[in-house]
């Protein structure tokens, strides 16, 4: 079982749960802009530019506020890449960055990938598209996989043992890295910045003078840049020493940083049962509108829980799966039916990864601003997305 990352509920503590439809993720727009503060003072201070990766937080009503700080996004194939533009993520012409990468890129996607893209990261130095970015002049990069595992969880480290995602840096040689224009690493997930330091170290002693040649280094996601006790400062000073000896531009693709802590996943109460222990069974679910909570797994932080409280309850999901369940929490008073909860640090990795399973409704998206306390719907949906995705 992972630790939540949540920092506690911040303004939500706050948060009228009536004031929404049920289940409904809410996000405070002044959360996601002081996280994107801090992005954009690490990039300013140390030379690196920060895009946001879109596959951790995609919700393009705020797409704008986003462009305002960043250099760019990072997307994970074609339609995230559409996405980037068609929802302003980045406005194409000025100096933002679209890169995309893709463990495998399919050959009937590639020439649209090219035109949408500046620079696309292959996942080996034979990979399907290569020829095809190169005559289009789009920037080229290669993801090395530095094999050095300091990963919090196999499932969650792309340096685990036998890892599809990227080549393997002691296969690599010196004419293979040369038809590169970038190098690109993602070894990290929720980490500070020691393991980045690690493994920057590896693959200086791998490939050393051979960084060189490449005009970019991406140093990836999985930096908690944004989380109190992160160190800002060795990640500057890192930034800083790559450009200046390797003479070229560093990249982060941060996607929890940009959305950590911002939103809540607010639910009811649908009724209480006692099977031996208590069950909250409640109107979202971990399988559905919070994967990660099953796959990672990790128990989200609840608003108001205390820890100590007398009251144990096993907060269900409403589908089918045994497994769809938050997990067992100690609350202060008892669980009334109709009664509001929400998990918190929902944001990221959430609305991008919601399913219909068992026909469950898919929580409504509402954006908050916790400095105006104006609250606004910014999506609800419908019967027909779920028929719609059926056949
Ligand atoms: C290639 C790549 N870049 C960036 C990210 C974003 O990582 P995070 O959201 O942990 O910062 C991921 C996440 O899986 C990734 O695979």
């Amino acid at each position: 079982m992972l630790p939540t990352q949540s920092g506690g509920p911040g303004a939500f503590a706050n948060f009228d749960l009536s004031r929404v439809p049920s289940p409904c993720y809410v996000v405070d727009v002044q959360k996601v802009r002081s996280n994107l503060e801090v992005l954009r003072n690490l990039g300013n201070q140390s030379g690196a530019k920060v895009l946001l990766a879109l596959k951790a937080f995609s919700m393009w009503a705020l797409a704008e506020v986003v462009c305002e700080y960043l250099d760019g996004c990072c997307a994970s194939g074609l339609w995230e890449a559409r996405l980037a533009l068609q929802k302003g993520f980045l406005r194409k012409g000025d100096s933002q960055v679209l890169s995309t990468y893709s463990p495998a890129f399919r050959s009937e996607e590639i020439e649209e990938i090219c035109s949408l893209s500046d620079h696309l990261i292959f996942n080996h130095p034979l990979a399907n598209g290569i020829e095809v970015a190169r005559r289009a002049g789009v920037s080229i990069g290669l993801r090395v996989n530095p094999q050095i595992s300091l990963g919090l969880d196999p499932k969650y480290d792309p340096c685990a043992e036998n890892s599809r995602l990227g080549y393997p840096i002691s296969k690599i040689s010196e004419p293979e890295l040369s038809r590169f224009d970038g190098l690109h690493i993602h070894t990290l997930c929720e980490q500070n910045f020691s393991p980045l330091l690690e493994t920057w170290k590896e693959i200086e002693k791998f490939i050393g003078n051979a960084l060189l040649q490449f005009k970019w280094i991406n140093l990836g996601g999985g930096h908690h840049c944004t989380r109190a006790d992160y160190d800002r400062d060795g990640l500057m000073d890192l930034v800083d020493e790559i450009a200046q000896k390797y003479d070229c531009q560093v990249y982060l693709e941060p996607g929890e940083a940009v959305a950590l802590d911002a939103g809540i996943l607010v639910g009811t109460v649908l009724d209480v049962m006692d099977a031996g222990k208590k069950h909250a069974l409640l109107d979202v679910s971990a399988t559905c509108h919070a994967p990660d909570v099953i796959e990672a797994p990790y128990r989200p932080a609840l608003l108001g829980d205390s820890k100590r409280g007398r009251y144990e309850y096993i907060l269900g999901g409403s589908s089918c799966l045994t497994a769809d369940s938050f997990g067992t929490y100690h609350l202060e008073k008892t669980l009334k039916k109709a009664e509001r909860l929400a998990f918190l640090d929902q944001a990221h990795y959430t609305m991008v990864k919601t399913n219909t399973f068992n026909g469950v409704c898919l929580p409504s998206i509402a954006l908050w601003d916790s400095q105006t306390d104006q609250l606004s719907m910014v999506r609800e949906f419908q019967y027909h997305e779920f028929v719609n995705r059926l056949s």
